[in-house]
């Protein structure tokens, strides 16, 4: 089973297990059924090589605990250890791989590094159940190449990720406001192309909004920010113009990212030089929660701001506090966003649904074919 367990560490500590419970239904059958289980999955961005620090040993123990079954976890992906540990697996039994990302043909660009890596990972498996939804919108050999070889099916997580994502495709009920924010922006740009074509609203927050805030000529201090997307932010704010775009009118910043930092809202055109933007500030909130209070249908993915930090976690606060308040269908996306709502202490089920994929739902609801789903179709 290729699960997503890329779960935020805090050091050797689970932040949140979101993704790892998630996971326990398709597991839980399996088991009972009698299956003899390899799991396996990507942690972080290691890089191609091992990194003890992306070692999915702690997620191998917290899965344990939470089936109340030991889990075997060897060390290594295809080498000796896993297979050994493979060959000893009994029915109902479960070892799990360590990170996939510890080896570069899982994300290689190459089809043949990948498909060599893909028939080691699928010589001793004779089903392979795609259950990581985060990862699929990836076309790495754990996602796409090992399906194309093996007798596949989609994981129970899988199929409800798609049944309720699927309701942001066709008939959506407006008004239809996307809220986007979060720290990957590079990933999540390209979404803007189609969105503002689809969503009657586009809300930005987090570090999502600082290439726009630049494009519209405003300085943005210290806040992190790519220089190549400055010109797209401005080519979309073109696109989109009078817009659905809606950025941040004032911030929470400091000159650093920590909690004792003293804290200022600022203007956005008053961002001192050697401050960083961290949060929306509480104008830009209240502003975002009134657009979220007239939709039909919201689709959130990306904190408003460092929300693991209590003085800027408000702005991400008040969008989830907007979103429940609604009644529209709404969906929030993404391993961050779902731990978010998490750590701020909103149920799940005050939400439509919480997609446990963020690049993985945003590429869905714009209507691309995930690499993953197109290998179980085929
Ligand atoms: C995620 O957290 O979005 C998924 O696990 C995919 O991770 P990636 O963006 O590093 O591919
Ligand atoms: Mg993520």
């Amino acid at each position: 089973m290729r699960a997503d367990l890329n779960v935020p560490l805090d050091g050797d500590r689970i932040a949140d297990d979101g993704r790892i419970r998630a996971s326990l239904p398709t597991l839980a059958t399996l088991i009972s059924r009698g299956a003899r289980v390899i799991v396996c999955s990507h942690l972080g961005r290691p890089g191609g090589r091992p990194d003890l620090k992306y070692s999915l040993a702690p997620v191998a123990a917290r899965l344990g605990g939470l089936l109340g079954q030991e889990v075997d976890f060897p060390g290594d992906i295809v080498g000796p250890q896993a297979r050994s540990a493979i060959a000893a697996l009994r029915p109902g039994g479960l070892v799990m791989l360590e990170n996939l990302r510890f080896d570069e043909a899982e994300t290689s660009k190459d089809d043949m590094v990948r498909g060599y890596f893909a028939d080691r990972l699928a010589a001793p498996v004779d089903l392979y159940v795609a259950d990581g939804f985060g990862a699929m919108h990836r076309k790495h050999a754990s996602v796409y190449d090992v399906p194309l070889r093996c007798v596949s099916a989609a994981g129970y997580l899988v199929q409800a990720e798609v049944a309720a994502l699927r309701q942001l495709t066709a008939d959506i009920q407006r008004p239809y406001v996307v809220v986007l924010g979060g720290a990957k922006v590079a990933d999540k740009f390209d979404a803007f192309g189609s969105l503002i074509s689809k969503a009657d609203r586009i809300l930005v927050g987090g570090a999502m909004a600082f290439p726009f805030l630049a494009a519209r000529g405003l300085k943005t201090g210290t806040s992190l920010l790519e220089a190549g997307q400055v010109d797209a932010a401005a080519r979309y704010l073109e696109l989109a113009a009078p817009g659905p775009i809606e950025l941040p009118s004032d911030l929470a910043v400091a000159t650093e990212i920590a909690a004792d930092a003293p804290r200022r809202v600022v203007a956005a055109d008053a961002i001192p030089a050697d401050q960083m933007g961290l949060d929306i500030g509480p104008e830009s909130a209240a502003r975002f929660a009134a657009a979220i209070g007239t939709a039909g249908t919201i689709f959130w993915n990306g904190p408003m701001g460092v929300f693991e930090l209590a003085p800027y976690a408000a702005g991400t606060r008040a969008v989830a506090q907007a979103m429940t308040d609604s009644d529209a269908f709404t969906v929030v996306g993404g391993g961050d966003t779902g731990a978010a709502i998490r750590a701020l202490g909103f149920a799940g089920d005050a939400f439509g649904h919480v997609s446990t994929g963020g690049g993985a739902s945003l590429e869905f609801i714009q209507g691309k074919t995930l690499p993953g789903l197109a290998a179980l179709e085929t």
